[in-house]
């Protein structure tokens, strides 16, 4: 019986909800320069760019639906009474969509951030530059969402949850983003079995125990079945 099992999502478990990747052949990062769009310079040096850019985001997220893969882990959050901690690098909200609860350690999309008082709250559809916070009054509302060059959120819970870990899974996560990529050596080295479910493999494959690869809506509810049925 397998204990506590921390899963680590990418892009890769929302593309076939449509919301496609970042690094893929039409990727995200290949039709917008993350420097302009991904960054606190960026955004410094043209907030209405910034803003477009996750207004269009918002929306396209705001439409998708959890694919079997959203729904399996979730299933396997309610039944696998060890534990399961879904930490996800996605700033969607399929994974609560589909009923599971995960920790967004680059932020969500829904979620709004004042960049002078720090207040946060649920971003309305579409922000821009004149938009107010809250709180504090000022125009400096931004996404709430972690840009390049700034700290990820809840490291402590997650450096901690990996230290417990009996299984570490890394599913549709190209492993090009650290600290996030290098998950798979903290869980290893607090002794827990290592596993890669992807399309292709990551650039951290050789890290992992072991993988399987297959598209994200077949391969993690077949897993989730195999764990579940231990
Ligand atoms: N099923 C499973 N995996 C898939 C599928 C699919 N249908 N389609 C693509 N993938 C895999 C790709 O093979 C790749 O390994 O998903 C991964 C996507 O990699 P990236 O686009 O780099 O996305 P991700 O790893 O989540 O990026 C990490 O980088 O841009 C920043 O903050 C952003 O959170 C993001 C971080």
């Amino acid at each position: 019986m397998t204990g506590p099992i921390v899963i680590l999502t990418g892009a890769g478990i929302s593309a076939e909800s449509g919301l496609g990747t970042f690094r893929d052949k039409d990727g995200l990062w290949t039709r917008y320069p993350l420097e302009d769009v991904a960054t606190p310079e960026g955004f410094a040096r043209n907030p209405a760019l910034v803003h477009a850019f996750y207004n269009a985001r918002r929306a396209n997220a705001a439409g998708a639906k959890p694919n079997a893969a959203h729904h399996a882990l979730a299933r396997l959050q309610r039944e696998h009474t060890a534990g399961v901690v879904i930490v996800t690098q996605n700033v969607d909200g399929l994974h609560e969509a589909a009923g599971a609860e995960a920790i967004h350690m680059h932020g969500e999309l829904s979620r709004a951030l004042c960049a002078t008082c720090e207040a946060r709250w649920d971003a309305p559809l579409v922000m821009s530059p004149t938009g107010r916070c809250p709180e504090c009054g000022k125009a400096a509302t931004r996404p709430d969402i972690v840009w390049f060059g700034e700290f990820p959120y809840h490291m402590e819970r997650i450096w901690e949850e990996l230290r417990k870990a009996d299984l570490f899974v890394a599913i549709g996560t190209s492993g090009n983003v650290y600290p996030a990529a290098a998950f798979v050596q903290d869980a290893s080295r607090a002794g827990a079995e290592t596993l890669e479910l992807n399309l292709e493999a990551s650039a951290v494959i050789s890290d992992f125990d072991d993988a399987r690869f297959g598209p994200a809506s077949e391969i993690v509810p077949a897993w989730v079945e195999e764990i579940l049925g231990k």
